[in-house]
């Protein structure tokens, strides 16, 4: 599995010490978290702040848009130095023109999916996501209990992916830890996202490398 550390738990007064500390516990890539206080009863940042975060660090930005408009913003996104864009499916965006709209700025595409919402509801954008998202909480917070019910989607989507041959990754976020991770693996994940986990861990890089084996 690969690991994208949620920098929602980070300390934003030292984002770039905050950044070093992700990159030296080996981890793949850095998961960031917009909220719009619409789309989720919470607020982060929007496009400055990444373009600030893109300053400091050369890791690939995977970044989780819990927005209602997400398309309207896009573009600011883009300009900011995202290098994943990935829209709930939930959102009130045209979702096939906002994937087109990241697509072919040559951003990878993500599509998230709540967990009420169904797996074969993200089966018609398959062929253009590099990337599907189940999430394994009610988006909103960090720090919430991973939900076990969420693995048959995440078995389900890697079976329609792998059906049809695409390269489209699972990604899961939510409650990922040591005990919770290779839950994920086993019904499929590709991607972990980990916050309070690994924010919170003796030792962060034990962490990734356990779940970087399996
Ligand atoms: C929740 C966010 C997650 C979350 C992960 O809305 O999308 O990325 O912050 O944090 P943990 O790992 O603490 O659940
Ligand atoms: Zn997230």
């Amino acid at each position: 599995m690969k690991v994208s550390p949620s920098i929602l738990t980070c300390d934003f007064a030292y984002v770039a010490k905050e950044f070093q500390f992700v990159e030296d516990t080996g981890a793949d890539m850095i998961h960031v978290d917009v909220m719009d206080s619409v789309f989720v009863p919470n607020m982060s940042f929007g496009p400055p702040v990444l373009a600030c975060m893109r300053k400091v660090t050369d890791m690939f930005l995977d970044v989780h848009l819990m927005m209602q408009y997400p398309d309207r913003m896009i573009p600011a996104f883009i300009k900011a130095g995202a290098d994943l864009l990935n829209i709930h499916l939930e959102c009130s965006s045209p979702i096939d023109e906002t994937l087109d709209t990241i697509r072919n700025a040559g951003v990878k595409t993500g599509l998230t999916i709540k967990p009420a919402t169904p797996a074969e509801a993200a089966f018609p954008y398959l062929d253009k996501l590099d990337l599907v998202l189940v999430m394994t909480v009610e988006p909103g917070f960090g720090g919430q209990k991973f939900m076990a019910d969420m693995m048959p989607k995440v078995a389900a989507l890697r079976a329609e992916i792998d059906r049809r041959g695409l390269k489209t990754k699972v990604e899961v976020d939510g409650g990922i830890n040591a005990e919770t991770a290779p839950v994920a693996a086993a019904a499929g994940a590709d991607i972990a996202v980990v916050g309070s986990a690994l924010f919170n861990a003796a030792d962060p890089k034990a962490l990734v490398a356990a779940i970087q084996k399996l």
